[in-house]
């Protein structure tokens, strides 16, 4: 089975075309990042336009290696609808959460293409689709039951997987996601947008892991007995850290490198120690990452320590699945992968844009 996927809840303008959930036979991205990088950060208006800008073309160039004509002919809304109707068996979008703007543009076109090919339409949560990252192009699939983490711009959220259609909602963020802290503080340290892969390679600058490191931030909530986070202070003590070296004439590079190193120490501890304590909860076979920040590699590093020291990793088998950093981010392969898994096809009138969609799959 064939899934045109569409995915624009955000900055990135995305189709792919998914075979039974697992391979992934065409997939673009168009992203508005750069605009973004600019000014350190989205701005809604600006992404919505650049996703009407960028939606046609993206899905005309996912279709494209399944077209009969030549690249060179001209392309028109028909020859779309025709080619669509001839490759493809069903067709899923995003329809939330997300900003308003960008989500429309994408479900309206998904709509319109359902409409005029008559194929199904599957509605998507962009947040637990996140998870099925996990799926594509695998030699190994992932075994349930599972604990997924979704790690992104705007989400921090556990989930406890007993199948494909059987999930439980474990928790989340009280304020700041993941992500959002990583951006937030990369801002404050001067240090660009997306601040995830900046910090992340200023604190790879840091090459002595000595005594003189004198930087310590706290790990909000590590020690609660729940599956919450909070971010929020852990940014509030960046704020403190940062005015204090720069009012003590302390503020240089290297100062700077070891707050990137402590901020992505800070927030890969709470992560992994939330995650690997429901892992025993649950005792769950995988462990499944997704969301932007799932790419960070000290995250990974830190899992693959941990669950060898914390579990008898040989004796429980725990499986640590993290999709490779081009389907972390935002994306449309792992849309059409959980629309083939987890989906239910929808009337045209039952799907609409919902910015603030609900968690469930
Ligand atoms: O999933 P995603 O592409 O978009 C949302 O749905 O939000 O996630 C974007 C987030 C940004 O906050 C970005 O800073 C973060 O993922 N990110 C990273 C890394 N790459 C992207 N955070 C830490 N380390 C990375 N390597
Ligand atoms: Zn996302």
């Amino acid at each position: 089975m064939k899934i045109l996927a569409i995915e624009s809840s955000c900055d990135e303008t995305a189709a792919a075309v998914i075979e039974d959930g697992v391979k992934i036979l065409s997939t673009v991205v168009s992203s508005s990042e750069d605009l973004h990088r600019e000014i350190g950060g989205i701005i809604p208006e600006t992404a919505a336009r650049q996703q009407l800008h960028s939606i046609l073309p993206v899905i005309e160039k996912v279709i494209a290696p399944f077209s009969i004509s030549s690249p060179t002919a001209k392309k028109n809304p028909s020859k779309l609808i025709e080619e669509i109707q001839r490759n493809i068996d069903g067709i899923a979008v995003t329809i939330g959460p997300g900003l308003i703007g960008s989500l429309l543009v994408g479900v309206e076109t998904a709509k319109t293409l359902a409409y005029s090919t008559g194929k199904s339409l599957i509605p998507v949560n962009h947040i637990s689709a996140h998870l099925y990252a996990n799926w594509l192009d695998r030699k190994k699939i992932p075994e349930f039951p599972a604990i997924g983490l979704v790690v992104s711009g705007g989400h921090t959220e556990l989930f406890f997987l007993k199948n494909h259609r059987e999930w439980k909602w474990l928790g989340g963020t009280r304020d700041d996601a993941a992500g959002e802290t990583f951006d937030k503080t990369a801002r404050l340290l001067e240090l660009g947008y997306p601040g995830g892969p900046a910090i992340a390679a200023e604190a790879e600058k840091l090459t002595t892991l000595d005594s003189q490191l004198s930087i310590k931030l706290p790990r909000p909530m590590f020690d609660s007995k729940d599956f919450q986070f909070s971010f929020s202070g852990l940014k509030t003590a960046v704020i403190r850290k940062v005015q204090e070296l720069q009012s003590t004439n302390q503020w240089d590079e290297q100062i700077v490198i070891q707050l990137a190193h402590e901020i992505q120490e800070s927030i890969t501890d709470v992560l992994v120690k939330k995650t690997l304590d429901a892992v025993k909860k649950y005792a769950v076979k995988s462990i499944l990452l997704g969301g932007g920040v799932a790419a960070n590699r000290r995250l990974s590093e830190k899992f693959n320590l941990q669950i060898s020291s914390r579990f008898n990793r040989e004796k429980s088998k725990i499986n640590l699945h993290v999709p490779p950093p081009s389907l972390c981010t935002d994306n449309a392969a792992y849309i059409g992968s959980f629309a083939y898994f987890c989906g239910k096809p929808a009337s045209l009138s039952e799907v609409n844009a919902e910015p603030n969609l609900e968690l469930e799959v």
